[in-house]
């Protein structure tokens, strides 16, 4: 990652580039501008030319509204050629500040190395988070997938981040392995939903998780199809069928076991590297993108990743369900039923619905192996979450009010959208089947929710359940600034915040 340094005034010389926010006035008596400018900024130059730049600034309308930029030089005897001006708006929140550092990083030119963030005086309480925010708006922009293309991305080599007091020497620890951690989880959950599935198969997923392990205090246990069929994980042996024997599935384990530890959580998430559908073969345009559907998995793996950074007290153990979903001579049927590790025999009614039979299989796994106190489940699972929600927001299912209180908490704090949406046992009677315990999808109103009650069927009663349905902000549109366009490593910061606040 590039350097970061914390400043309370403003090295002209430290950078090529500098962007500065401005709070805009709030109501009648409002500041002028010249005092709404942060201090930090007298440093840059002599006063008189700095009044100049800061007339040329207001000459051009700037006010600090919110989303309003403007550019102007930079003082004369400097490397410092360029300074960008971003409103922030009267009422600025955390997500203004990430927004801040992702808008400068955005602003610079390829040439530009040497970033200065000026970050304007806040209230004392709020200015490390402010701090945290920029800085992992910054690093969370500067990333392309690149793997592929012959031009390599150029990324920030220094940022220097300037607010009205440097952070105290443990705070500056806590901001820098902070930003660290979610950066790099970030970045590997990114880089595998970006990876194509050809590359990207469940044995090279499992690979990966090992190599995680190396100089981490993780462990990786990975079953293979022949551990998963002494298992009884039928329904995920099922959908794999189609793509024996060249992409066998594997149920990837990663444990996070620190010593004393009083809690245990288990995090589960659906890793199909690619979903075409089976027989009931999605139609190209929809098929395109599916090499996403291992979202769930990424966002695990990722938190298992910042996790091992952050060391948290309590014990976490991440499943990687990796599976894909193929067609083919072998391929299970429309209409097969197929009986479940826990028992429940399951008629298959659609084999695009093959998330949940994946899921099922490794969430009945997970509870009978670990006994854990909590289990979340991530999966890009329906895309009726994603026509309820919109691309930016998770579904969020859980009956336990205080783990629902606590993920949205998380959610909120790392400004990914999670929305609530409810477990209605009303629509049960959709997944009756007459030959079986039970279909795998309902009637297409509902479909997110239908399908999170099925996932509920292999959940023991006894453990805390959460289900995050991330079809939609898996991959990014690029809507978000701190969010390049692709995969979009969704979850990975709720979860480890999630886990390290858990009591
Ligand atoms: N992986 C898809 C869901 C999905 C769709 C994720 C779009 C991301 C973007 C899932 O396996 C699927 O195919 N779901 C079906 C369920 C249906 C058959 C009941 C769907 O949403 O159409
Ligand atoms: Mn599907
Ligand atoms: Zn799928």
């Amino acid at each position: 990652m590039f350097q970061i340094n914390f400043e309370s005034k403003v090295d002209a010389s430290r950078g090529d580039f500098m962007v500065v926010g401005v709070f805009a006035g709030d109501g009648k008596k409002k500041a002028p501008l010249r005092q709404r400018i942060p201090k930090a900024i007298d440093s840059l130059c002599d006063a008189e030319e700095l009044n100049l730049i800061l007339k040329k600034v207001a000459l051009q309308g700037f006010d600090g509204q919110d989303g309003q930029t403007v550019q102007s030089d930079g003082p004369r005897e400097n490397t410092l050629r360029r300074i960008q001006w971003i409103g922030l708006g009267a009422k600025p929140t955390l997500q203004t500040f990430r927004e801040l550092g992702a808008k400068a990083l955005k602003a610079r030119t390829e040439e530009e190395l040497n970033l200065i963030l000026v970050v304007p005086e806040t209230s004392e309480a709020g200015l490390n988070d402010c701090l945290t925010q920029s800085a992992l708006g910054v690093a969370l922009a500067d990333y392309r997938f690149d793997k592929y293309t012959q031009k390599k991305y150029k990324g920030l080599a220094s940022l220097d981040i300037v607010g009205a007091k440097k952070p105290s020497n443990s705070a500056r620890e806590r901001i820098l392995g902070y930003v660290d951690a979610i950066r790099s989880g970030t970045f590997l959950a990114r880089d595998l939903v970006n990876e194509p599935a050809g590359s990207l198969n469940p044995v090279r997923f499992a690979e990966v998780a090992k190599d995680l392990a190396k100089g981490n205090p993780l462990k990786v246990k990975v079953l293979d199809e022949k551990a998963l069929a002494k298992e009884n994980m039928n329904m995920m042996l099922a959908v794999s069928k189609a793509s024996l024997p060249y992409t066998p599935p594997r149920l990837v384990k990663i444990e996070y076991a620190p010593k004393n530890a009083k809690k245990h959580i288990c995090l589960v998430g659906k890793g199909l590297t690619f979903d075409s559908g089976g027989l009931d073969l999605k139609p190209p345009a929809s098929m395109l993108d599916m090499k996403l559907d291992m979202g769930g998995a990424a966002a695990v793996i990722g938190a298992m990743a910042a996790i091992a950074k952050l060391e948290p007290k309590c014990r976490v153990t991440g499943y990687l369900g990796c599976v894909e979903n193929g067609i083919g001579g072998n391929a299970y049927h429309p209409g097969d039923v197929l009986i479940s590790r826990k028992g429940i025999s399951v008629e298959v009614n659609n084999t695009d619905a093959e998330g949940r039979l994946v899921l099922g299989d490794c969430i009945d796994y997970a509870i009978t192996k670990d006994k854990p106190d909590v289990l979340v489940d991530l999966a890009t699972l329906t895309g009726a979450c994603m026509i309820a929600l919109g691309p930016l927001s998770a579904g969020l299912y859980s009956d336990d009010e205080t783990l629902l209180n606590k993920m949205l908490g998380a959610g909120s704090e790392s400004i990914e959208g999670l929305w609530r949406l409810p477990l209605d046992r009303r629509l049960l009677p959709q997944l009756k089947s007459l030959i079986a315990d039970t279909k795998n999808t309902g009637k297409r109103y509902g479909g997110s929710i239908t399908a999170a009650l099925f996932l509920e069927k292999f959940v023991d009663g006894r453990v805390k359940w959460a289900h995050l349905d991330v079809a939609g902000p898996a991959m990014s549109e690029g809507d978000l600034a701190w969010v390049p366009k692709g995969g979009a490593g969704f979850g990975v910061e709720t979860l480890a915040r999630f886990v390290s606040t858990f009591r």
